[in-house]
């Protein structure tokens, strides 16, 4: 696995109470991702959506620009992603894991590249005990990353 004790039933929860902050009126899907630092704090995200349609945020990519905003990139243990179809309480309903998107996993790998880890990604679903575990390179083999622009 990795260099730190990855709690995911803690980290599926955190997700899951993140996602209920989605702002997403447009798509009605809400998105929570929780990423874990190596002391063990998490930090989550949830899909931030506006009236472009086109200049969403999603999850994954709200958590990251908040752990890059903290300095704290190169700490990246873990990440996990749970989402689905709002009700009318705004809550994320079914059972079925959700992956992160393309740019999302763009976006990890930039994690990945400074915390030299092939960080693992655990997909969830809002409701449930359906899990899909990953490692980074697995959903984005041969990633373009710092290295093809001669970053070591
Ligand atoms: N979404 C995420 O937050 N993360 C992903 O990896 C996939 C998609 C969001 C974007 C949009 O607000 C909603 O899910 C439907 O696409």
């Amino acid at each position: 696995m990795t260099d730190v004790t990855i709690d995911e039933t803690a980290l599926i929860a955190a997700a899951r109470t993140a996602a209920r902050n989605a702002h997403a009126p447009y798509s009605k899907f809400a998105v929570g991702a929780a990423v874990l630092l190596t002391d063990g704090s998490v930090v989550t995200g949830a899909n931030f959506e506006n009236a472009s349609y086109g200049l969403t945020l999603c999850a994954e990519t709200v958590a990251l620009g908040t752990v890059s905003a903290s300095g704290r990139l190169r700490d990246v243990a873990a990440i996990v992603v749970i989402g689905g179809a709002m009700d009318a309480a705004g809550r994320p309903t079914g059972t079925g894991p959700v992956s992160p998107c393309g740019r999302c996993r763009q976006v990890i790998n930039e994690a990945a590249q400074m915390s030299r880890r092939d960080l693992p990604v655990v997909c969830a679903a809002a409701e449930g005990d359906a899990v899909r575990r990953y490692r980074l390179s697995d959903l984005l083999p041969d990633a373009f990353g710092p290295a093809d622009l001669g970053i070591a």
